[in-house]
């Protein structure tokens, strides 16, 4: 799919159907993820894929809405904070960096006809407990993935002329 074509066509997808995704499709989007840059290459990341089948109760405590525990997976992308580059101002760019992972898992998923909807609004407590994640890892963000069951709507975007400043020289 041509780029531009690609960034139209993701939309945040909240209604899924249950029919499995193929494991090849599955393993393209990991990779997509995997080729992500990150600040120094430091890779301070690790997605958790997770099988919502019969897991549902669990997984409804984490983000609470239907269409969470449609699709047949769901991904969870984590920071690793000490493994994470900070500037000299001490500023950290983990969440930069597993942003751009997001991104690619999510452009991928995209090429290949799979939904997926970035999920911030989630509780994080409840995601340690049913992830039983170490203290060390963070959880920063969900997507389900699967097929789609909803159709896209239109793109709300401010326009160029607001969202950029041309530097006079
Ligand atoms: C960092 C981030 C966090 C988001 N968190 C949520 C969320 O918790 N729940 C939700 O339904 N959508 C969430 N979204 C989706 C946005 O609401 C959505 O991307 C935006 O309204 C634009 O719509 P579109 O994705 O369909 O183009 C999030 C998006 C981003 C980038």
């Amino acid at each position: 799919m041509e780029y531009f074509d690609l960034i139209n066509k993701r939309y945040s997808v909240r209604a899924y159907k249950p029919e499995p995704i193929e494991e090849v499709k599955l393993q393209a989007v990991l990779e997509a993820a995997r080729l992500a840059p990150t600040a120094a290459n430091r890779q301070p990341f690790q997605l958790i894929v997770i099988h919502t089948s019969g897991r549902e109760a669990d997984l409804q405590r984490i983000y609470r809405r239907d269409w969470f525990t449609q699709a047949p997976l769901i991904i969870c992308a984590c920071g690793v904070p000490r493994l994470s580059w900070v500037r000299d101002d001490q500023r950290r760019y983990l969440d930069v960096d597993v942003a751009i992972v997001m991104d690619h898992l999510i452009l991928a998923a995209t090429t290949l006809g799979l939904g997926t909807c970035w999920i911030a609004a989630f509780n994080s407590r409840a995601a340690r407990e049913v992830l039983s994640l170490p203290e060390d890892i963070e959880p920063l963000l969900f997507t389900p993935l699967g097929y789609p069951a909803d159709q896209a709507g239109p793109k709300e975007r401010k326009s160029v002329s607001e969202l950029v400043r041309y530097e006079k020289w």
